[in-house]
């Protein structure tokens, strides 16, 4: 009836507005919301509070084609003018790199970092992630709450990316702190202003950094990329640049956010934590249901139309931004059963859900982030079986971002 159509599309309307600004009851459960969209509206035009509207995709088959469709681009230089409106000029410079360009620059830029970043060298950090997990875990006070975000979940996969770049250990609590105004910034006059800022630093020290590398090398990514680049002058300074920031960026938050989400769900799923403290063979499947489950891209899959494109039955125009909500394709009924339910026995899950992407752009990091989630969570639980939530699981404090690019908790009390 024209009554229940009503009703539909009021509760759409108001799915599409929580789903624009994030409001705080959605941060804390955001499912409901992704599944009336799904049923209802799976292809939906979003007004976020920067004032640029994109289209949000949330079935898991939508999101799967259009993270792979030629026609919707990431090279975001030609979106420019509404990218620009949305994080300002110095970010735009920054981002010349892999994750916002299209072939063949994607291609040349993705290869000549895949060069670097093979197997050999990730498996060669195991024995320093290990000892870098063990000392931020003996500095955790067992005597009261400590908040795991800011004490473990951060610093580690920080620490990591710079080691594997090449940051010297003196200059890392510098680097921490501008990149913690970088991954916290809003919209606002003033925080575009911290945000240029932090970003300029950031710059500086990095192009002092990258000097230094060009005249002494030594045995880690950077001075790999700097040597590939001269001798095959294949990447230019800039591109070299903002192939640091995209390493730093992506390979921190995306897992520092994982990190708090897996103590989280493993800490409300009580009997199957015990599972994976009595079996730790179980932690590697159990970590890529976590993925699934609650992982921490939840829509920065930032995209533009080269054309027009229907989706769903949904126009979207030539031009628009386009997100992927993969935090709502990895709860689709049509691809998961019993998506709701956390299984960490769940067979096939890791190479079915989408939190790393898929097709070109798939995260270059997927094998550091499993191998920094295995280390992290094996040597917390197993120094402390019986950690638990300091505060009620219900009263957990999720991001209140601008618009709900990320899922994470801003902090998280656990009595260890
Ligand atoms: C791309 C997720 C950790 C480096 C991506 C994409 C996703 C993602 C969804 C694709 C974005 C898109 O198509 O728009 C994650 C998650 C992580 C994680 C959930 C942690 C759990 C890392 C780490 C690194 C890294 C540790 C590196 C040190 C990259 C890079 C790309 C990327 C370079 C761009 C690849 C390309 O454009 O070809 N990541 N990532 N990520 N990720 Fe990750």
């Amino acid at each position: 009836t024209q009554m229940q159509e009503q009703e539909i599309s009021d509760e759409t309307a108001r799915a599409v507005d929580a789903a624009s600004r994030g409001c705080p009851a959605y941060r804390a459960d955001p499912h409901p919301l992704y599944r009336h969209l799904r049923e209802n509206a799976p292809v939906v035009r979003i007004t976020p509070p920067h004032g640029v509207h994109s289209y949000l995709i949330t079935r898991f088959e939508d999101a799967k084609t259009a993270l792979a469709d030629p026609r919707i681009s990431k090279d975001m230089y030609a979106a420019i003018d509404a990218y620009r409106s949305i994080f300002g000029d110095s970010s735009i410079a920054l981002d010349d790199n892999m994750l916002f360009a299209d072939p063949p620059k994607h291609t040349r830029l993705r290869r000549i970092v895949s060069r670097a970043f093979v197997p050999r060298r990730i498996e060669a950090l195991r024995p320093r992630v290990q000892e870098l997990t063990d000392t931020l875990l003996d500095n955790c006070s067992t005597r009261q709450p400590v908040d795991l975000l800011s004490a473990f979940a951060f610093p580690l996969p920080l620490q990591v990316i710079c080691e594997l770049i090449g940051v010297p250990e003196e200059e890392r609590q510098e680097v921490q702190q501008w990149c913690s105004v970088v991954a916290r910034t809003g919209f606002s006059k003033k925080d575009k202003d911290r945000l240029a800022e932090a970003e300029n630093t950031l710059r500086e020290y990095f192009e002092v950094l990258i000097a230094r590398k060009r005249k002494a090398p030594e045995d880690d990514l950077l001075s790999v990329l700097i040597q590939t680049s001269d001798e095959q002058e294949s990447l230019t300074d800039g591109e070299l640049l903002s192939t640091l920031w995209v390493l730093l960026f992506a390979g921190h938050k995306t897992t520092a956010y994982l990190i708090g989400n897996a103590v989280y769900t493993l800490l409300t799923h009580p009997e199957q934590l015990k599972q994976v403290i009595g079996s730790p063979d179980l932690l590697p499947n159990a970590i890529e249901e976590i993925i699934r489950f609650e992982g921490s891209v939840e829509n920065a899959t930032f995209r533009h139309a080269l054309e027009d494109i229907t989706i769903a039955g949904t126009l979207i125009p030539k031009g628009s931004l386009v997100q992927i909500a993969v935090t709502s394709a990895n709860r689709d009924a049509d691809a998961f059963e019993n998506p709701d339910l956390f299984d960490i026995a769940r067979p096939g899950v890791q190479s079915k859900h989408l939190s790393f992407g898929t097709g070109p752009h798939f995260c270059l990091g997927a094998p550091l982030a499993r191998m920094e989630m295995q280390i992290a969570l094996a040597s917390l639980f197993r120094r402390f079986p019986d950690l638990s939530l300091a505060t009620p699981a219900d009263e957990a404090k999720w991001l209140q971002v601008p618009f709900p690019a990320f899922r994470g908790l801003t902090e998280l009390p656990i009595v260890l």
